[in-house]
């Protein structure tokens, strides 16, 4: 791949409307020409993507959500521009050969099919949909085993900040990875009173401007177990050699230990611009447009234990992390269910937990599951969450 502005890095950004979508789309505006966007993709804020068409002029836009796509004129859109829609428009778009990094940006478990499409098509994948490597950690590791050229670099920026401190060691020389995590809106609130949590109390998160579902999943918590998983099958660690600190200012992003005890840190403002910026450009530093740190005041960077009792997310994680197989799956899908019915005014803030573990454990586990498996547990999991919500 080549980086000079004559030969543009060409990038389809898939989620493009969405919070790390946007947020990517300023920074390939502020590239100076090194990035073009190739395709853009939306599901339900359609009007949104056709004006980011307008603005970026992509080879293809894709509406994922097929019958609001076959609602809508499409008079809008720049001339040349051709329209995919559904969720085959967006594994075309994601192996399309003039496409050379894919940014998967699309929320939930909807973006693992789009993420395969692009690794059995050979490309780099900045990755920031998380659900995929939760749902699917060790069949997206054979599947870029296997494919020349497939890789991922991860936008998740606790994870990009381990990827980024491990480069100043060798692998066999990591003791440990420590992600921190914010603690979220509730970082110091009673256990009594999270009972009562609002939607809006919970949409308010202290550090960062996120998608109303990963807003959620940081206030539970279920965001760092999440992650924890993630950053198993991203990282090849055992469950055992990764922690988690809460670390309100967010400011570090994460932390590799080494055997030595050397601890390297990436840290930075919190601002999603500049781990999406390192993915897209990598293995390149620019100049970035993210909000740089002040070092004309004083700071206190704070790292406390997580507090698992409060927070039962935590444990979820890890108990995926080590158990692999069908688990990541379906504790995935069990909390999209949870977290769009706690949305939706049907479940209690603390419900959300209690009905992920409920469905985990009841779960046939399989240890070596397919991706149709997968996709049935997925169903599976999510209808288990309704009958919880209904009880
Ligand atoms: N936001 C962050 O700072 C951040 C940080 C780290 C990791 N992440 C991860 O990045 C991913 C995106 O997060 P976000 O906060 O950007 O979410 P978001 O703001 O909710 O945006 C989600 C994007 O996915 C699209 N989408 C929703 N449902 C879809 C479906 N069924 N099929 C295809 N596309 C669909 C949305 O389209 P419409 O808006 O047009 O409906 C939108 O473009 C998540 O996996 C999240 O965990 C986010």
């Amino acid at each position: 791949m080549n980086l000079s502005a004559a030969t543009p890095r060409r990038v389809a950004v898939l989620g493009s409307t969405g919070s790390v979508g946007r947020s990517a789309l300023e920074v390939i505006a502020a590239s100076g020409g090194r990035l073009r966007v190739e395709v853009l993709s939306g599901c339900g804020n359609l009007d949104l993507l056709a004006e980011q068409a307008r603005q970026f002029n992509p080879h293809t836009v894709v509406a994922a959500d097929r019958k609001k796509a076959d609602a809508r004129k499409w008079r809008d859109l720049p001339e040349g521009c051709r329209l995919l829609t559904g969720p085959e428009g967006l594994a075309e778009a994601a192996g399309l050969p003039a496409v050379d990094v894919v940014l998967a940006a699309i929320v939930g478990a909807a973006g693992l099919q789009s993420t395969w499409a692009a690794l059995e098509a050979g490309k780099t994948v900045a990755l920031a949909n998380k659900e995929t490597l939760v749902t699917a950690g060790p069949l997206v590791q054979q599947l870029i085993e296997k494919t020349p050229g497939a890789r991922l670099i991860p936008v998740d920026s606790e994870h990009s900040a381990v990827f980024q401190a491990l480069q100043a060691g060798k692998r066999d020389e990591v003791a440990k990875v420590v992600l921190t995590a914010s603690g979220g809106p509730f970082r110091t609130w009673p256990a009594d009173a999270l009972r009562q949590v609002t939607i809006e109390e919970a949409l308010a998160h202290p550090t960062w401007e996120m998608g109303p579902k990963i807003t959620i999943d940081s206030a539970t918590m279920m965001n760092k177990a999440l992650e924890i998983i993630e950053a198993r099958w991203l990282f090849d660690l055992q469950a055992d050699q990764l922690d988690v600190m809460i670390h309100p200012q967010s400011i570090i992003h994460s932390l590799v230990e080494f055997v030595d005890g050397s601890i390297v840190a990436q840290m930075s403002p919190p601002d999603m611009r500049l781990p999406i910026q390192y993915a897209l450009e990598f293995p390149e530093r620019r100049a970035a447009v993210a909000e740089r740190f002040d070092w004309t005041r004083a700071w206190n960077l704070e790292l406390e234990p997580a507090d698992h009792e409060r927070f039962p997310a935590l444990a979820l994680g890890f108990e995926c992390a080590a158990a692999g197989g069908s688990s990541g799956a379906v504790l995935s899908a069990a909390n999209e269910a949870a977290v769009e019915s706690f949305l939706e005014g049907d479940l209690h803030f603390t419900e959300i937990v209690p009905a992920c573990r409920s469905v985990l454990e009841s779960h046939n586990f399989e240890a070596d599951p397919t991706l149709e498996d997968l996709a049935r547990l997925d169903r599976w999991a999510r209808a288990e969450v309704q009958s919880w919500v209904l009880a």
